[in-house]
């Protein structure tokens, strides 16, 4: 089958050739639209807040729900939904919400689908802002919550109590690129009633799609990889569960961080290029990983692809390739790794992945700044680390750069 999703068919409005199997390159570019009778090849942005009814009948109808129909871009937007239908074809999924931003698909999907008293497992790698969304927000609703290490399989099990109903991950994680055992840690969260959340920030459906190894729902960051050139803030929420599905988006439309429009549709133009674009990000962060293995300054690569990366065989596994992100510890401690990125002339310093252009962090005053410190010394994140998104500018110029600054 093409897709779960009813109207994920491919566009120009042809009847849904349902016995066909489309490659993701061609999802990517021709799932999701919904032609209006105005003929537009490229999707359309609808720039509107709100939508007219034929009557008062007709809007009373569409409040109520008895009617199908938009009535204010928070709740509905095409343009949103169109972004909803192509990634939810990409992760074949049944049902996908976009939010206003990663975060706040991950702040709706436990508020919607928790309450005061249950219990998170999570890991101890992951983004900062989730840590601490995690360790202060939540515990502020009485959700209790366990950090684990994240590819530690008999950890989470032992983790698990009897008021956990969710266990939460990134793999790769941001950003030592630790590998989680999803196939595992599903049926961990089944046997114990509890939903698996799988952040595939990394990833993206292009190289990884979790519901496929048993995930119960997928959290999306479009800022990264799917927007792909840094412009614009938004995230999703992917399931198959209509529940989760149902409750989520009554949190999204009543609380109201939803999609604007036009970033829906920055992101829905880069899905388009996505397969091809993470193509080039593998094979430049490649390069850049077996070139710091070489290097004396270098203490310790992370990055999936290399033989000598723990989580290596579980990421082939899992993965059709092993992302954009290399991190790597530098001998000299934090005055090291400062002077290193002060002295890159290419590579932008900055705290956005996913992006065109190579960006390199030092996550341990950035990205996990307001995280405790031993939080940070948990998930790895020590003064001398160094987080490098590949880009897509010619690798000998990265690697040149990166030469350049740690001589
Ligand atoms: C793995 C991961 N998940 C979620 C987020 C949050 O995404 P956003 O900035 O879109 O809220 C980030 C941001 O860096 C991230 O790296």
């Amino acid at each position: 089958m093409l897709s779960k999703i009813e109207q994920g068919c491919l566009v120009e409005n042809r009847d849904n050739p349902a016995q066909e199997e489309f490659g993701m390159a061609t999802l990517a570019v021709r799932s999701g639209q919904i032609r209006t009778p105005e003929g537009e090849h490229s999707e359309p942005l609808f720039a509107t807040s709100s939508f007219v009814f034929d009557s008062a009948e007709d809007a009373a109808a569409k409040f109520s729900g008895g009617q199908d129909g938009n009535i204010y871009s928070r709740f509905t937007n095409p343009t949103v939904n169109a972004f909803e239908r192509r990634l939810g074809v990409m992760e074949d999924a049944s049902f996908c919400v976009a939010t206003s931003s990663g975060m706040a698909a991950i702040t709706g999907l436990v508020l919607s689908c928790l309450k005061p008293g249950d219990h998170i497992v999570a890991s101890w790698e992951m983004f900062g802002s989730t840590v601490s969304l995690f360790s202060k927000i939540f515990d502020q609703f009485g959700i209790e919550l366990t950090l684990v290490p994240v590819a530690h399989t008999a950890a989470w099990q032992e983790a698990i109590q009897a008021n956990t109903k969710m266990l939460f991950l990134e793999t790769p994680s941001n950003p030592l690129c630790q590998i989680a055992d999803i196939k595992a840690l599903s049926d961990l969260a089944a046997s114990a009633d509890a939903l698996l959340v799988v952040d595939n920030c990394f990833c993206t459906p292009v190289l990884q799609q979790p519901l496929a190894l048993g995930a119960d729902v997928v959290i999306h960051t479009a800022t990264k990889y799917i927007d792909g050139q840094g412009r614009c803030v938004g995230g999703a929420m992917v399931t198959n569960h209509e529940e989760i599905h149902d409750k989520f988006f009554s949190m999204l439309r009543t609380t109201g961080p939803s999609l604007s429009p036009f970033n829906a549709w920055v992101f829905l133009k880069g899905l388009e290029t996505l397969p091809l674009r993470m193509n080039q990000h593998c094979k430049n962060a490649a390069s850049v990983a077996e070139w710091l293995l070489t290097q004396p300054q270098v203490e310790e690569v992370f990055y999936p692809g290399l033989v000598e990366h723990c989580g290596h065989q579980l990421a082939k596994s899992q993965q059709t390739d092993f992302g954009g992100i290399v991190s790597f510890r530098i001998s000299g401690g934090q005055a090291a790794a400062w002077k290193l990125i002060n002295a890159t002339k290419l590579m932008s310093i900055t705290a956005n992945l996913g992006d065109a252009r190579t960006t390199i962090t030092h996550p341990a005053s950035t990205t996990h700044a307001r995280v405790t410190a031993d939080q940070r010394r948990r998930a790895g994140v020590d003064d001398n680390l160094i987080r490098i998104s590949a880009g897509l500018e010619f690798s000998d110029d990265i690697l040149a750069d990166l030469g350049r600054s740690l001589s």
